[in-house]
């Protein structure tokens, strides 16, 4: 049962914080620009946290967090010109260097970061209100993502440490940089989905710039240091401030070859609009989704409303993988829409250091606007099925389950990224099928069933409508060895660990005639070493 004194104070008086996740305002003025840490002495914005606090006079609002750069298009265009110059259009040492060197330099910064992880963690906890648990599984999987960064950057190398021969060519292939990347991370996943684009991108030999999300920024601070002196001077560049003042100058200047961006498809326009060169700007963006679950009549009803719960509510909703529409075949409509109702209705909320399913939402619009999604579904004939749908405070929203949805509804086309869960039935599964064709996304969708025969055409269609059929679980991104991707509007490129590497890298090789004078050429330089690129070495 839900704990109602929990739920309804929706603060957390300062006497109620353990002493370890306490926060003290920061003031986060430094930021990277070749190689160095930089200061800042130009404006700041205020960071606030919706978990609201006691100030010294005594009144109760949203915590102030700290100070943060709001820097310009002069800045950007200094770190601009500071990855360009440590590129050197392929000449540059990082580009040029050998792989074993620069996974030394990306071993360092591992290291250096992990002494970092409770603050990193406390932050997580305050700028967006990630649970304790998730906020250091989400430190946690970045590290094991750059461990399994490092040992896929090595397998690639040792697969290239040989010659083929073909026609009379021989021929030595290997993988290059593209060159300079700007990286752009979201605010849900501000550590774990950022670093997914900036660490492959930097191992491949890139140079880059990276501006952290609106929220979830000041726990890039406690790394700053570590990005200036583990990697050579303008490798990697990092800024604050709004998008529009920082990002929007950089992609005008014409030196971004690739646009690094997790987040809302209306950035990711806006920024290629800019870009006075678009046939050069390669992309590789996670944009919106709207995954689906379809629940058959042999679904396992006990594990299936599991499953959905934790689906569509880990992190309130507020994830790209989220479940984001339900559809419940007709025969099982009733009992799933009370068992499911009753296990939203279970869910707990707290304060993140609770580790409680629900926390504060970190945008302060949020509430109003998952609001605004209820009563037009409402008005169209939704009801909400679940007792606790729709109980407000100041900075949350209990999840509502509405049923039934129609495509009049706004919840029924628009990501929610919150809080509130739509649900349609249907009796023919074409039904289903047929929404998920006319969707403009195409991430994944999760299946709940036990009968094979009728499971198994589904997924052949679904696995051409989606990127990801996930059989009787949520959606998920991770493992983070498989691909995750998305069809339509949902993503360009793919990311895994293997992927991504690719994915900020081209395929790049010497071709020789098979001659003497060309054998001699090779030879020379495999036994003199005098190739960075021309080497057969196989990094243990
Ligand atoms: O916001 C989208 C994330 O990629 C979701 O990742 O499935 O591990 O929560 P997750």
């Amino acid at each position: 049962m839900q704990n109602s004194k929990k739920f309804y104070p929706m603060i957390s008086q300062t006497h109620d914080i353990p002493n370890q996740y306490r926060v003290s305002p920061i003031r986060l003025n430094q930021y990277v620009c070749d190689g160095e840490l930089r200061t800042w002495d130009g404006d700041t914005t205020p960071v606030y946290s919706t978990i609201e606090t006691m100030d010294q006079e005594g009144n109760l609002g949203p915590t102030l967090l700290g100070h943060v750069s709001k820097m310009d298009r002069t800045k950007a265009l200094e770190a601009t010109a500071a990855a360009v110059k440590a590129f050197d259009r392929g000449k540059g040492d990082w580009p040029t260097m050998r792989v074993k060197d620069r996974i030394k330099c990306m071993e360092n910064f591992v290291d250096q970061m992990k002494t970092k992880r409770d603050e990193i963690v406390r932050l997580l906890m305050w700028e967006i209100g990630k649970n304790l648990g998730d906020s250091e599984k989400e430190f946690d999987r970045t590290i094991d993502y750059i461990y399994a960064t490092i040992e896929a950057c090595k397998d690639f190398d040792r697969k290239g440490a040989k010659f083929s021969k073909v026609s009379g060519v021989r021929a030595h292939i290997r993988r290059g940089p593209l060159g300079i990347v700007l990286c752009l991370g979201p605010y849900n996943y501000p550590l774990n989905e950022t670093f997914s684009l900036l660490i492959p991108a930097i191992i491949m030999g890139n140079t880059t710039i990276f501006k952290p999300a609106k929220l979830g920024v000041l726990l890039i601070g406690p790394l700053l240091e570590a990005f200036a002196t583990c990697f050579p001077k303008g490798v990697v560049n990092v800024l604050f401030g709004r998008g529009r003042e920082v990002a929007s100058p950089i992609m005008s200047s014409g030196h971004i070859d690739v646009l690094a961006l997790i987040g809302h498809s209306t950035s990711a326009t806006a920024l290629q609009d800019l870009h006075p060169n678009k046939n050069r700007l390669r992309l590789v963006l996670g944009l919106e989704a709207k995954n689906p679950a379809i629940i058959l009549p042999s679904a396992d009803l006990m594990s299936t409303v599991t499953e959905c719960v934790s689906g569509a509510l880990s992190f309130n909703g507020q994830r790209c993988t989220a479940l984001k529409i339900l559809y419940v075949h007709k025969k099982i409509k009733d009992e799933f829409l009370t068992l499911f109702a009753e296990a939203v209705d279970a869910a707990v909320f707290g304060m993140p250091w609770e580790n409680t399913l629900l926390t504060p939402l970190p945008e302060p619009h949020k509430p109003d606007y998952i609001q605004s999604l209820i009563d037009d579904a409402l008005a169209k004939g939704a009801k909400i099925i679940n007792k606790r749908g729709g109980e407000r405070s100041k900075n949350f929203i209990f999840p509502a389950v509405l049923y039934p949805v129609t495509k009049e509804m706004n919840i029924y086309h628009e990501e929610q990224f919150g809080p509130v869960i739509p649900v349609r039935d249907f009796e023919d599964i074409n039904l289903p099928l047929d929404d998920m064709a006319e969707s403009n996304y195409g991430q994944q969708v999760s299946v709940f069933g036990q009968e094979a025969r009728e499971l198994a055409p589904l997924i052949d269609v679904l696995t051409n409508l989606v990127c990801r059929v996930n059989l009787n679980s949520a959606c998920q991104r991770g493992p983070d060895a498989y691909p995750f991707t998305g069809r339509k509007d949902s993503a360009v490129s793919t990311l895994s660990v293997h992927d991504a590497l690719r994915t900020f890298s081209i395929r790049t090789f010497l071709a020789a005639k098979d001659n003497s004078m060309n054998k001699a050429i090779i030879n020379d330089m495999l036994v003199e070493r005098q190739s960075n690129f021309v080497n057969t070495d196989y990094i243990l």
